[in-house]
């Protein structure tokens, strides 16, 4: 029997504030704009339940964020999973999770932007059954470009 400190816990949970650090940490290391612990903490309080994260043995390896653009749809702000961790389908445990929490708001819809030149970001996005609606000009402080991505819950 293995003992119990190799054992693997993982899995998503709800955010806590006390994430925070970590949480700023994944997102300003693998996202191209930069996020302050407010901000962040801004988007939890407007929408708690859409906070969710992926811990390995209480590690937190990924998250996302959303908010509601209207009535019946949801709008990913973020998301994000240490690069060290990826391509073993944290990304998609983290969705999966996100669109349980819609579902159970009544949501209809979720609507995302992604850099146009992200093609990991695109590739994960289509994979799980986006698609890409429009292309939004400067959208980035950058002034790169973006794709509004959108799927039908
Ligand atoms: C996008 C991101 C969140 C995906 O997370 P992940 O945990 O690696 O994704 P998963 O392992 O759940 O991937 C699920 C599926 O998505 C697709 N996918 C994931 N990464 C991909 C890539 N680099 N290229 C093409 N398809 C990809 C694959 O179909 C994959 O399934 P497979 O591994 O069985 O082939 C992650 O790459 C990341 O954090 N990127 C940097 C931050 C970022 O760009 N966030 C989005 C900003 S809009």
């Amino acid at each position: 029997m293995p003992a119990v400190r190799d054992a693997l816990v993982a899995g998503t949970r709800n955010f806590r504030p006390e994430d925070i650090r970590k949480v700023v940490e994944i997102g300003n290391s693998s996202l191209t704009e930069y996020y302050t612990d407010t901000l962040l903490l801004d988007l939890y309080e407007a929408w708690p339940n859409s906070f969710i994260v992926y811990t390995v043995n209480e590690r937190i390896v990924g998250f996302i964020v959303g908010s509601k653009f209207s009535r019946t749809e949801a709008r990913i702000l973020l998301l994000a999973v240490d690069a060290n961790f990826r391509r073993k389908g944290v990304g998609m445990a983290l969705m999966n999770n996100f669109v349980e929490v819609c579902n159970r708001e009544n949501l209809l819809s979720v609507r995302l932007e992604v850099r146009t030149d992200n093609d990991q970001a695109i590739g994960f996005y289509k994979a799980f059954g986006f698609s890409v609606i429009s292309v939004i000009r400067a959208y980035y402080s950058d002034a790169s470009d973006a794709y509004l991505m959108w799927k039908l819950l």
